[in-house]
């Protein structure tokens, strides 16, 4: 007879468990069998003492048997999924899911919400009116053979133990235990079918972690549980110090992925890091190089393709892109000082957009979808004293202590 106390303190004792202690003690709690204050103990030993590759493996193959597992072997083509750890201000899957679309390979995405100061994708996509984010399987497969992109909600039934235990782990400090990290992004992955994946590694103040070592680990165990798996994973490691781009705020970030995607907005690290992550996408689903994928990611966004695949996209799923809105009370916040920009801290930018009412900080929060910030100057630029720092829209009174802290101007 396995004994829940038992298995709390051989992990507590720095002892590895088997699969079958681990199914037991991780259905249980899926089964209401063990309580809430018994896996919050085991969650915290974990963090505390880590995990082997055996336990690992063992864990993220829990994960996976607690749902269904796609298989979308009757879509041709290699399917590539992406995956980022959580940023502020990171509307890439809105970008590149178009541009490898365009360019004919297949995209299921299956997107989250956010939670904390990080944004979801599925708020992002739910400011676009009408736009549906609730698709059956059955839908799914039937838009990606005919436009072969999807951007939808994770359906229910796909690793519902990391749905549970993500929630427990939320609020009980246990969110950044790097084993922990792989088997949840993993099993979800892989059980959202895709042949080959890739993920973005958040690094820096506005992420989950926060030193350049933690992402190298969880770089190597995505690659190694994608081994164990079968599965081509390739990963990238992006800063998460300053916020991705010009917006933050849901309305506001699709419109600026719009803009990248038809050629309007051409610099800043948020362009620089779709065409990367898109060139590793294509070059990953085309079997070519990443030099010949950026090629054809670049020509992609100009000659207009990636731009109609999103349209493409949103119309098939009942979005109505011109109704779009954004809150139209806009105040501009002014610099005090001439000098350069040399630091947007994106933890602060991320404070401030929740305050907005942009995210939730609980599970049951309503969002403003016309809220946001607009940064009108990045890192590296100059500004002048009195010149537009960045734009609030919303109808919230901010006090101005909140944004002192944003930016650094030397
Ligand atoms: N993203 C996930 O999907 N899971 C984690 O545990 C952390 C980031």
């Amino acid at each position: 007879m396995m004994n829940v106390i038992d298995i709390i303190n051989k992990k507590r004792l720095g002892r590895s468990l088997s699969y079958d202690e681990l199914s037991f003690f991780f259905n249980g709690y899926l089964n209401n069998e063990i309580k809430d204050y018994q896996m919050s103990s085991l969650l915290m030993a974990i963090c505390i003492r880590g995990m082997s590759d055996e336990e690992i493996f063992a864990l993220t193959k829990i994960f996976i048997e607690s749902g269904d597992v796609l298989g979308f072997s009757d879509i041709s083509g290699i399917k590539v999924d992406k995956h980022s750890t959580g940023g502020i201000g990171d509307k890439t899957t809105l970008v590149i899911g178009p541009i490898v679309a365009s360019l004919g390979v297949p995209v299921v995405k299956m997107s989250g919400r956010g939670l904390g100061y990080t944004g979801g994708t599925i708020d992002k996509l739910e400011s676009i009116p009408n736009f549906r984010v609730n698709l059956t399987t059955e839908e799914i497969i039937e838009q990606v053979k005919s436009i072969g992109l999807v951007i939808t909600g994770q359906t229910a039934d796909l690793a519902p133990m990391d749905k549970v235990i993500y929630a427990l782990r939320d609020v009980t400090g246990t969110v950044s235990s790097i084993p922990l990290i792989a088997s949840s992004i993993m099993s979800k992955k892989i059980a959202g079918g895709a042949d080959k994946i890739l993920i973005d590694i958040k690094v820096g103040k506005g992420a989950l972690l926060k030193t350049k070592k933690d992402a190298y680990k969880l770089s190597q165990l995505v690659i190694k549980i994608g081994k164990f798996y079968n599965r081509e994973v390739r990963t990238i490691i992006s800063d998460m110090d300053i916020p991705l781009g010009h917006a933050v705020g849901n309305s506001l970030e699709v419109i600026e992925a719009m803009n990248i995607l038809c050629g309007k907005e051409t610099k800043s690290n948020l362009v620089e890091l779709c065409i990367q992550l898109a060139s590793e996408m294509v070059s990953m689903g085309k079997e070519i190089s990443i030099e010949e994928a950026t090629k054809l990611v670049k020509k992609s966004i100009k000659n207009r393709s990636a731009y109609n695949k999103f349209l493409e996209m949103i119309k098939m799923q009942g979005g109505n892109i011109s109704d779009i809105k954004v809150n139209k009370n806009v105040k501009k916040i002014r610099s005090t000082k001439s000098g350069v920009i040399v630091d947007i801290n994106a933890l602060e930018v991320g404070k401030l957009a929740i305050n907005l009412g942009t995210g939730r900080m609980r599970k049951e929060d309503d969002i403003d979808y016309g809220a946001g910030i607009y940064l009108e100057k990045l890192v590296g630029q100059k500004i002048r004293k009195g010149a537009v720092l960045m734009k609030i829209y919303s109808d919230i009174n901010i006090d101005e202590k909140n944004i002192e802290n944003i930016f650094t101007i030397k």
